[in-house]
């Protein structure tokens, strides 16, 4: 199973005093010698952690594949096209939240997201929409052209006890569904060195992305050793 680093709060230590440390570019390439397969970032329309000159830098720095988070927006739209990143993921993005809060409602954006899938494969981009896991996501994501969906693991993240069997089953069905109409099957937020082990076992499922659980060990541990030990839960 491949491991997608996201890099995010990396950038948010740096932005805690503005300057240039630590630098999310450092941080890509020493997740990527310690075995992550590709590098994840959000580009938020606050820039409130990453920003346009991060993802320039990783475009160019990175030897592995560089996933951009993005909202539907024109704005990224334009960034998306012209960065031409090995894949973007579209969230949906509110201004206020702590972190993305749940799964793109693809049905009820049908149109503007196939324009951006279209959009994005005129660039020689991948699409990967981030859902929640209801059936209804999984059809509306192939009919619009993506390339693959993101299982939004939040809710199982969050849940304890029967809630999260619950929670993982429903993830492990949405999983084989997505696999067996072609698209390809990611899944994160809110995975850790823990609850990712169930996540592991659904075969489907072919890459992960992982951040704050993996910046929170790197910030005591090192970058290196903390993707060495995710990257080795991951080993199927
Ligand atoms: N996937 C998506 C679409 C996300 O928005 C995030 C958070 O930026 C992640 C994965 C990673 O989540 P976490 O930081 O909780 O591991």
């Amino acid at each position: 199973m491949r491991l997608g680093v996201n890099i995010d709060h990396i950038a948010t230590l740096r932005q805690a005093r503005k300057g240039h440390d630590p630098d999310p570019i450092a941080a890509a390439l020493l997740a990527e010698m310690a075995g992550a397969h590709g590098i994840t970032v959000h580009l938020r329309g606050d820039r409130r952690h990453i920003q346009d000159r991060d993802v320039e830098l990783l475009r160019n720095a990175i030897s592995t594949r560089l996933n951009i988070e993005m909202a539907v927006t024109e704005e990224m739209g334009r960034i998306g096209s012209e960065l031409a990143p090995h894949q973007v993921t579209l969230v949906p993005e509110r201004p206020q939240e702590l972190t993305t809060e749940g799964g793109l409602d693809v049905p009820s954006h049908a149109a503007a997201v196939h324009a951006f899938v279209a959009r994005m494969h005129s660039a020689g981009v991948l699409v990967s929409l981030f859902v929640d896991p209801r059936p209804e996501q999984v059809h509306a994501a192939k009919a619009s052209g993506a390339d693959a969906i993101e299982i939004n693991t939040g809710q199982y993240a969050e849940a304890t006890g029967a809630r999260a069997a619950e929670e993982l089953k429903r993830i492990a069905e949405i999983a084989r569904a997505a696999a067996a109409e072609g698209l390809e099957v990611l899944a994160g937020h809110g995975l850790n060195y823990v609850n990712v082990i169930p996540i592991v076992a659904i075969t489907e499922i072919v890459e992960l992305n992982i951040g704050h659980s993996i910046v929170s060990r790197a910030s005591l541990v090192g970058m290196d050793r903390a993707v060495r030990d995710m990257v080795a839960l991951l080993g199927r």
